[in-house]
């Protein structure tokens, strides 16, 4: 099929196109659109043949629901059962942004976006790209991110033609995805609240606005620091680019060192090598492809590099790529559970 592209000015919004955009989504079919999170792949949540549309172009397993995006906080209503208290207090402090929902789903929910579960995720997205087409469109949008199932979330639109070019109807380019992150899924259908997704609203943030809040175990048990994926179910990759990755954790120092060591190893055995370094210490870097996420004196600048790095190693045809680890706090949470899934849980601790 032809995709139609759509480059639009985030600055300057030009409202014919998305008016094309938006008529694009109204009768059935599939467009691509910034966030500020990652790019997603719309299409009317109301329409099952047009959700099928998405899952088709992404290859994307039919039993993993969907994001329903709105453009206003009252659209949630029709598509939810009831709204939990520590939802609005939620919403008033994060929407719109990167928080998703998951609510008890109304009956005019398709099976399809749920996956057959009674719940139903939903985000009110920050972009004036999104939200604008939302609104023009009309109807709740279904979007997962805009990439080929198991390859890294896209945060330009590069990645989005790259990856989906062919496949869908329109692809609207809109700039660099601001957080570079997905969401943080928050089911609020329990008393104290699950995290089931880190992403780009922190639980530190959530714990100040409504107290406890619950962390998902299979995140930190995925993310714990011995971890052999031995059994597959353990083994899905998320986020993954051609080469292996590995990541090594610790002190910094010696994370450098054992970087280095292995680098080594690895080329003697033939191996073409990729650091995926930082700012601070990719001088301590040589004779392998050398490239920087951001600065860990800014972890927003990390978390909008992650995925577009990945990518970049897979252009430069490395086979192992060695990956720094960041600290598990913050948005550092959200870019490690992005960076170990991309691993498969390979990690190594540093100075073991
Ligand atoms: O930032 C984002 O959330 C991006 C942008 C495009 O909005 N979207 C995104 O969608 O990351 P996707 O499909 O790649 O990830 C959606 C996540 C999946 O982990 C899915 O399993 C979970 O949300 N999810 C969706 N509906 C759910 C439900 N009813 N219950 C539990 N988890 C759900
Ligand atoms: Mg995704």
């Amino acid at each position: 099929m032809e995709t139609k592209i759509f480059d639009i000015n985030i600055e300057d919004i030009d409202k014919n196109k998305i008016d094309m955009a938006a008529n694009i989504l109204r009768s059935g079919g599939t467009v691509a659109f910034p966030t500020e999170t990652v790019y997603g792949l719309g299409a009317n949540a109301l329409d099952e043949k047009a959700v099928k549309k998405i899952f088709e172009a992404k290859g994307r397993p039919s039993d993993n629901p969907l994001i329903v995006h709105v453009s206003n906080k009252e659209a949630l209503k029709d598509l939810v059962k009831d709204i939990p208290k520590k939802a609005e207090i939620l919403i008033e402090e994060f929407w719109p942004g990167p928080l998703t929902l998951i609510f008890r789903k109304s009956d005019i929910v398709p099976d399809i976006i749920s996956a057959g579960l009674p719940t139903v995720a939903i985000r009110m997205p920050s972009h004036p790209i999104a939200l604008e087409l939302i609104r023009k469109s009309g109807v709740p949008i279904a979007a997962p991110s805009a990439n080929i199932s198991g390859k890294p979330s896209p945060t330009k639109g590069e990645h989005v033609v790259n990856d989906l070019d062919g496949k869908v109807d329109a692809i609207i380019i809109g700039g660099s995805s601001s957080v570079g992150v997905e969401s943080t899924v928050l089911d609020v259908t329990k008393d104290i609240p699950v995290i089931l997704r880190p992403g780009g609203v922190t639980k530190e943030d959530i714990r100040e606005i409504i107290g406890k809040v619950e962390i998902d175990k299979s995140i930190d048990l995925g993310m714990s620091d011995d971890i052999i994926p031995m059994s597959p179910g353990m083994k899905y990759k998320h986020y993954a680019p051609k080469a292996s990755v590995i990541v090594v954790e610790g002190d910094l120092e010696k994370v450098i060192s054992k970087i280095n060591k292995l680098k080594n190893e690895k080329t003697m055995l033939g191996y073409k090598i990729g650091i995926l370094a930082t700012e601070e210490t990719k001088k301590h870097y040589e004779n392998s492809v050398i490239m920087s996420i951001g600065s860990r004196k800014n972890i927003d600048t990390i978390a909008r590099g992650l995925f577009d790095t990945l990518r970049k190693f897979d252009k430069e045809d490395v086979d192992i790529i060695l990956a720094e680890g960041i600290e598990r706090k913050g948005l550092g949470y959200a870019v490690m559970n992005r960076m170990l899934k991309s691993a498969g849980y390979n990690v190594i601790k540093a100075g073991d």
